[in-house]
């Protein structure tokens, strides 16, 4: 990519997006999931983060797979808002029909993102989701915890991720 090229799209990172712009592409790995509920399962996973020239916002897509069958499973989409102070917000809506409004915040230097819900709706038995994310050496890791009605915040997934 010529120079001028890399500047431009550069400059169309707005401010406010551009401390988390290593997240933004697509990145692919597994995943395992666990609760004291459940059987354990492993997953594929794609992910990505977009950005529209000069908006505030990240868009959020994720999507798995049963590792050994190739099945369909969980997916989920959303935003992410991230503000200068260090801040973030993050929408998201899950394709079994549970919304979050998660609230935390990012500091790249250290590569982390930290996520505490301060809604979760439409949702039968869950009462809270966390998620940390981290960011070094080109991968991205995960973890998910909730906490349900009979059940006190424990993980429920982990996962690791390289960039496409
Ligand atoms: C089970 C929530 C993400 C796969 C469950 C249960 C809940 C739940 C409430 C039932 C636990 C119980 O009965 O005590 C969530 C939430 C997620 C999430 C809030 C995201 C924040 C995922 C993902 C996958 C997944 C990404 C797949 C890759 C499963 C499976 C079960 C399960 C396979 C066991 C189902 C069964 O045995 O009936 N999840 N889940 N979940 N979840 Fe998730």
């Amino acid at each position: 990519m010529a120079a001028g090229t890399a500047n431009q799209s550069e400059k169309m990172v707005h401010p406010a997006v551009k401390p988390l712009s290593d997240l933004l592409g697509t990145w692919k790995g597994e995943g395992e999931g666990f609760f004291p509920t459940i059987s354990s399962f492993n997953y594929s996973e794609e992910l990505q983060f977009t950005h529209s020239p000069n908006k505030p916002v990240i868009a959020y897509y994720q999507k798995t797979w049963n590792l050994i069958s190739g099945q369909p499973m969980h997916s989920e989409s959303g935003y992410w808002r991230p503000k200068p102070d260090g801040t973030i917000e993050v929408v998201i809506a899950q394709s079994t029909g549970l919304v979050e409004v998660q609230k935390g915040t990012y500091d790249m230097k250290e590569g982390v993102v930290k996520l505490k819900s301060e809604l979760v709706g439409n949702a039968s038995k869950v009462k809270e989701i966390t998620r940390v994310f981290k960011v070094e050496n080109c991968e991205l890791s995960y973890v998910v915890e909730m906490a349900t009605s009979l059940t006190d915040l424990q993980p429920h997934l982990r996962a690791s991720l390289k960039k496409l």
